[in-house]
């Protein structure tokens, strides 16, 4: 009897792990192969090769400006949409009082689409798929 309600109670939970299931990414493999020596040639430098980005990117560096943030799903990018994240690439922090280079006039809109793809590759399931039901529903 104790046998059959835990096996009941393990597939409950597998069937609940189901339905939280990772969402299906927007690009495959051969996108992110793609973005990522552009991420590494132009992003790397700042936001870490793996898009670890700054540790205490809350806090201001010594010249009052914030430090290159993740990009690896711990901090905000993950609060963007897509066009968000192109625009925040094309036209980089400087118009909003940062100091991220633009890179629209070096990335073409597919480079900075797979740029994205890279970085989304490294976040987490979770939270990938909290960004995906907000964003691409
Ligand atoms: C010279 C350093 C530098 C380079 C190179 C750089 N960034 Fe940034 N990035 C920053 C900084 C610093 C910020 C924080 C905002 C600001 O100061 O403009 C930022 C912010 C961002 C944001 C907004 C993150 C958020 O949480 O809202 C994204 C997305 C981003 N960068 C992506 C990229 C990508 C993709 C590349 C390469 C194509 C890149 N950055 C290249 C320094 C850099």
């Amino acid at each position: 009897m104790m046998h059959l309600l835990k096996s009941g109670i393990v597939l409950l939970l597998l069937v609940t792990s189901f339905n939280t299931a990772a969402a299906e990414r927007w690009y495959n493999q051969a996108v992110v192969d793609y973005g990522a020596p552009l991420f590494q040639q132009n992003c790397a430098v700042c936001h870490g090769v793996n898009a670890e980005g700054t540790r205490e990117w809350k806090k201001l560096d010594e010249n009052g400006n914030y430090p290159p943030p993740p990009l690896d799903g711990t901090a905000h990018a993950w609060h963007h949409s897509i066009p968000q994240l192109v625009r925040s690439i094309k036209e980089g922090g400087v118009k909003l009082g940062g100091v991220m280079p633009a890179f629209g006039q070096k990335l073409t809109n597919q480079e900075v689409l797979a740029v994205i793809a890279y970085f989304q590759s490294k976040w987490p399931d979770e939270v990938y798929k909290v960004w995906h039901d907000r964003n691409m529903q």
